[in-house]
Order: structure tokens, then C-alpha cells, then sequence
């Protein structure tokens, strides 16, 4: 318990020097990021705690606006990340949206298990779907490949669910933005990876399936 309360107790510490640092850097920090949010990037990413998505990407507050859930999932009954989508393209006009998973996912590991996960089994399904829609090629694998395969592909399959909304097309076929992206961090070496989906042809495809954007 001791230690716990320690780093609660450090918290406001931390805050109070966090706050004199970026002034004596920029003694307007604050009031800049007060005055409006312009962000490039729409983030959506894991919950866990090991991948904090300003600080892997190296950027100050005010460079991405951040989603974070279990497994990273974009699911069209979420109100949570509808609305969060709908705002960063139709308001703050983000250039890029990406999906960032990670190795070593928790939420991804408990949906590879058979077993029943109470109120995380709807939230899971959705991982669970896409190894079905993929098990063929998955049960080839060994079972650490399979979990960074799985990884990956949820990515992808995230991505695509981005692109199926009619937000991010109508404001693609208006601007060309923004365009969706899918990484994967690696917990073992903090190196963040590109799985350079190919964001067109995804988009054509999707298109004619789920076009929804009025002329
Ligand atoms: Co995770």
C-alpha cells in the first residue's frame, strides 16, 4: 500500500514542476493552448498504461487528439469513439487518424483465449471476429507469431472500420484528408512501426461496399 501512496502524494509534486519547467521554456505555454486545440493527428489507441501515445510520438499537448480503449477497437455502437471520429475530422479537420496497436496486448491476448470474459466478452468480439475472419492463415502459425499476427491485423481491421464511416469519407472526397493510418508499438524496445496500409486502395474498396458519402 506504502509505495502506492507515495506516487499519489508525487502526482501534484510532479504537476507543480511540470508547470514551472514549460513556462521558464515558454512562459506563454499555457495560455497559447488555452486560447484553441489545432491538432493534426486523431489517435486511437490501447488503454494500457505502457503506451502513451504523446510520448512515444514525441509531441507537446495540443499536437493529437487521443482515444484510448482495450485492444484499440473501432466499433460502429460506440458512441465513445463515433463521436470522438466525428468531432477530430468534421471540427478539428485532423490530417491524419491512426489506429496504434501494441505487442504484448492484453485485450488481444484474452480474446485469443476460448473462455468467457463477462462483460468483456461483446467488447472483445470484435477481435475475435477478426481472427476468425482470418483463422486459417492464423492457425499456421506458432502461437507468438499468431499473437503479433492477430495484433496487426486488428490494426488493420480498425482501420477499415475508420474508413467505413461517412465522416471520413465525405471529408476525404471534399479535402483529401485525412488519411488513416495503422501502427504497432513494441513494448520490448519502444519502437513504433508503420504497417503502410495502403489508405487509397482501402478506401476504394470499402467504397463499394459502404458508400456513404451524398454527392
Ligand atoms: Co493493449
Amino acid at each position: 500500500m506504502a509505495p502506492k501512496m507515495d506516487l499519489y502524494q508525487k502526482v501534484f509534486d510532479n504537476n507543480k514542476k511540470w508547470v514551472a519547467q514549460k513556462t521558464a521554456e515558454k512562459p506563454d505555454f499555457f495560455a497559447t493552448l488555452a486560447k484553441e486545440q489545432n491538432p493534426d493527428f486523431l489517435y486511437i489507441g490501447c488503454s494500457d498504461s505502457r503506451v502513451p501515445a504523446n510520448e512515444i510520438m514525441g509531441v507537446e499537448p495540443g499536437n493529437v487528439f487521443v482515444h484510448r480503449n482495450i485492444a484499440n477497437l473501432v466499433l460502429h455502437t460506440d458512441l465513445n469513439v463515433q463521436s470522438v471520429i466525428e468531432y477530430a475530422v468534421t471540427h478539428l479537420k485532423v490530417k491524419h487518424i491512426v489506429v496504434c496497436g501494441h505487442y504484448g496486448c492484453g485485450g488481444v491476448k484474452a480474446a485469443m483465449q476460448s473462455a468467457d470474459l463477462g462483460i468483456l466478452n461483446p467488447w472483445l468480439r470484435e477481435v475475435r471476429d477478426v481472427y476468425r475472419n482470418h483463422q486459417d492463415s492464423l492457425e499456421t502459425l506458432d502461437e507468438e507469431t499468431r499473437y503479433r499476427h492477430l495484433i496487426e491485423l486488428n490494426v488493420r481491421e480498425q482501420c477499415v472500420n475508420i474508413i467505413k464511416t461517412a465522416a471520413v469519407q465525405q471529408s476525404w472526397l471534399k479535402t483529401q484528408y485525412p488519411t488513416v493510418h495503422g501502427w504497432v508499438y513494441d513494448l520490448h524496445n519502444g519502437i513504433l512501426k508503420d504497417l503502410n496500409l495502403d489508405f487509397d486502395d482501402i478506401l476504394e474498396r470499402i467504397r463499394r461496399v459502404y458508400h456513404l458519402d451524398n454527392p
